[in-house]
């Protein structure tokens, strides 16, 4: 770990982000820079998602999900969708998963399961039951995720519930909605990069993004390392979290 790394993970409490979001753009170009196949460009992005979850675990920051497929992201080629879920599976039945066990780390995914094949659903079931234990990283992975597909999955729920009589409409509320999505119970992302240049959330945790201060980098996904890393965490430490409130309110400071 770099020497600005060591610093950050000693950094004052409330500096460093709690929960990490990440969308993970730029795979493609990266390999088209070199000439490669875009399935290379996913490889290489693998590879750095494994250093991003050994940075993530060396500093202390217990939460990170990241959106490695959407659920617009199967308009793209059929072979290019075959590719990312074939690495998907084999990511889970290599010696990562077991890594991961060894480190702590309690893996989830989120998403719509439906539109799975068996053997993908299989390996994503068996990786949270052997992990669930586990509390020293919280590690949620996005696949065939979307924001808004979670926001009325929870609507929908929650109308169950008052049609069968188990819950009041005036009962319902912002907490009765967020214990219904998919992070329930986790603290919101106070963090999101994106990589790859583009400056937009592409229906990622919508409900959840409400307050997170928002890094977007050009960095192509496959070259973020720990010292992309460690200039996303140095702009959110010099952030001012306000939460709506005055400069004022939270320096003590008196304005007119
Ligand atoms: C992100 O990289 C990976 C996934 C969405 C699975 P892209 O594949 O979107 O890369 P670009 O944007 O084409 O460079
Ligand atoms: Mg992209």
């Amino acid at each position: 770990m770099s020497k600005l790394l060591q610093e950050a993970g000693k950094a004052a409490p409330g500096s460093l982000p709690r929960h990490l979001a990440v969308v993970m753009d730029g795979n493609g170009r990266w390999a088209a820079r070199r000439g490669l196949p875009r399935f290379a460009g996913h490889q290489a992005g693998v590879r750095a998602l494994r250093e991003l979850v050994r940075h993530h675990l060396e500093l202390g920051i217990p939460c990170l999900t990241v959106f490695v497929f959407s659920s617009e992201n199967w308009q793209r080629p059929r072979p290019e969708v075959r590719g990312l879920f074939c690495l998907l599976e084999y990511v889970l039945s290599n010696g990562d998963l077991g890594e991961l066990h060894r480190e702590g780390v309690c893996l989830r995914f989120i998403g719509l399961r439906d539109s799975l094949s068996d053997s993908m659903r299989r390996k994503m079931e068996h990786a949270e039951r052997m992990t669930a234990v586990n509390t020293r990283l919280r590690f949620l992975v996005a696949v065939n995720y979307g924001g808004r597909w979670d926001i009325v999955r929870a609507c929908r729920s929650l109308a169950g519930q008052v049609r069968d009589g188990h819950l009041g409409v005036e009962a319902l509320n912002e907490e009765r909605l967020d214990s219904e999505l998919s992070l329930a119970g986790l603290q919101e992302p106070d963090l999101l990069v994106r990589t790859g240049g583009e400056r937009r959330l592409s229906n990622y945790l919508l409900w959840h993004l409400a307050y997170t201060e928002l890094y977007f980098t050009d960095c192509l996904w496959p070259d973020f390392d720990g010292a992309e890393l460690e200039q996303a965490l140095a702009w959110f430490a010099g952030r001012r979290r306000r939460f709506g409130r005055t400069d004022g309110q939270l320096t003590g400071a008196s304005e007119l």
